[in-house]
């Protein structure tokens, strides 16, 4: 691997920051999403969260408190060895509604301190600039990204955040898991549908502004500093055919455009044949800006980065078992073991994901996002002996270097998923844990929020230490 391969690991504001009234933060998106049997509607965008209960559990208002400790956290990544820490910015703490006209400096010096305790460190920052965050004033306003409203918004959060941290952080993402508005539009984007309305429409047309938006920002990026490395991201995960009957090869490339559409706008700098004859065909038209399509064949990304949980798998047979758990519909794959959230587990899909993309599009890779969500028991002892959690991602980094070395794709860095444990997006539970440090807090909110080092950690920081050399 390069000597200066990106080891590190991931989090999201959303999912751990917390300090929901802290600084001045205005309401985001993820204040509003609860736990229980509510919460898919909501993020799917089909159930109001105006409408709902009392007393609902909101998991990611206080998360793990990583604004008040993250001193504390970033010393355990220090420990680690970690070389850059993905994390994101949560926008409603710099622009509490989105629309002010000057920022909120008491957010932004937050983001300072946290970055400059990062670089103390040697840790290079890697910030998503939207991962499934949005001021809810927007959502309430504009009805967020339905809106081209939002673009502008969007952009001056994004001038502010380039000058301030011009000097200090190179690697910038524009949003988490993009394709992720069409199946989760509330959590992705703020997007809620009404029932009268064509959802692929809205659905599409605010995909649209945040490409654009995503294009706009990655130009803006490059005039404040050339250096600048801004990405795009995708849930991915290649889709399999079930068997080699053509129409189940023919369904696994339609998925598997529903995803790389983003992306190949995004890289590529306009919309592919294949969405322009979709969008046709399903009756949808796009209200579009006159300098969109110029924008967007300008200011393509520098890399792409890219979460990787699982491959899929697709049958037009009508038969068979879906695999549950995921947001993804997909075909139960008889060669994989599942994990305890039904999801598959796939270490070479790795290295074919990561295979697929670098052929299409011949940038740098980033994997920002990889892991295995379980239980973790704490023993008498107080530790926790995560094996499967070592197993899992130890598969995983194999397929990843294979993909660097036999395959010779260019690739950046490897950041697992909620290094620390932190609250899961798609089921707001803590129980689902990533972490290689685990916090004491449970699904009800219970917990001292205390920090332990798992099994884990000390097999990461010698993967980091050898440079990937040493797995075992
Ligand atoms: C990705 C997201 O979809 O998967 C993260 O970018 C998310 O925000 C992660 O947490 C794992 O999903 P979950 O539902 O297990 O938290």
């Amino acid at each position: 691997m390069r000597k200066d391969f990106l080891w590190g690991g991931a989090t999201a504001a959303s999912q751990c920051e917390g300090g929901w009234q802290s600084g001045g933060r205005g309401m985001a998106v993820v204040d509003v999403i609860p736990q229980g049997e509510n919460r898919l509607p909501v993020m799917k965008g089909v159930m109001d969260y105006r409408n709902l209960p009392a007393g609902s559990y909101y998991p990611g208002r206080d998360a793990i408190d990583m604004y008040h400790r993250y001193r504390e956290d970033i010393a355990l990544f220090a420990e680690m060895g970690f070389r850059c820490y993905r994390f994101s910015f949560s926008w409603s703490r710099i622009f509490p509604t989105g629309e002010e006209t000057e920022p909120d400096e008491e957010g932004l010096r937050f983001y300072e301190d946290l970055i400059e305790e990062l670089l103390k460190y040697g840790i290079e920052p890697v910030v998503t600039i939207c991962h499934f965050d949005i001021p809810l004033a927007l959502v309430e306003k504009y009805g967020s990204w339905r809106s081209r409203e939002t673009i502008g918004c969007f952009l001056r959060y994004c001038e502010v955040i380039f000058r301030r941290f011009k000097d200090k952080v190179r690697y910038w993402i524009t949003f988490n898991e993009i394709n992720m508005i069409m199946h989760l539009p509330f959590m992705g984007a703020g997007i809620l549908i009404g029932q009268e309305e064509n959802s692929l429409q809205v659905r599409y047309q605010a995909a649209h502004h945040e490409l654009v938006a995503s294009a706009m920002a990655t130009r803006l990026a490059h005039e404040i500093n050339p250096g600048f490395q801004v990405g795009c991201m995708l849930a991915a995960g290649s889709v399999y055919p079930y068997s080699c009957r053509p129409e189940d090869v023919w369904e696994s490339l339609k998925q598997d455009r529903e995803n790389y559409f983003f992306i190949d706008v995004q890289a590529r700098g306009e919309y592919p044949a294949y969405a322009k004859k979709f969008l046709e065909r399903e009756g949808l038209v796009l209200e579009t800006g006159v300098e969109d399509e110029k924008i967007l064949r300008e200011n393509t990304v520098d890399f792409i980065s890219l979460s990787y949980y699982n491959s899929r798998c697709v049958r037009t047979d009508g038969g068979g078992e879906m695999a549950g758990g995921n947001v993804f519909e997909s075909a139960k794959n008889p060669y994989l073991t599942y994990s305890q959230w039904g999801w598959p587990i796939d270490p070479l899909g790795l290295r074919i994901t990561l295979n697929d993309l670098y052929d299409r599009y011949q940038k740098p890779l980033f994997i920002v996002e990889n892991g295995l969500g379980a239980v973790d028991q704490v023993d008498g002892d107080g530790n926790i002996n995560d094996d499967y959690r070592i197993e899992y991602l130890e598969a995983h980094i194999k397929a990843m270097m294979d993909a660097v070395e036999e395959d010779g794709v260019d690739l950046l860095g490897y950041t697992p998923w909620g290094c620390i444990d932190l609250v899961s997006a798609t089921t707001g539970e803590m129980s689902k844990r990533y972490g290689f440090i685990y916090v004491d807090k449970d699904d009800k909110g219970q917990g001292t929020l205390g920090r332990t080092r798992k099994k884990s950690f000390e097999w990461y920081k010698k993967v980091i230490a050898g440079n990937g050399a040493v797995l075992k």
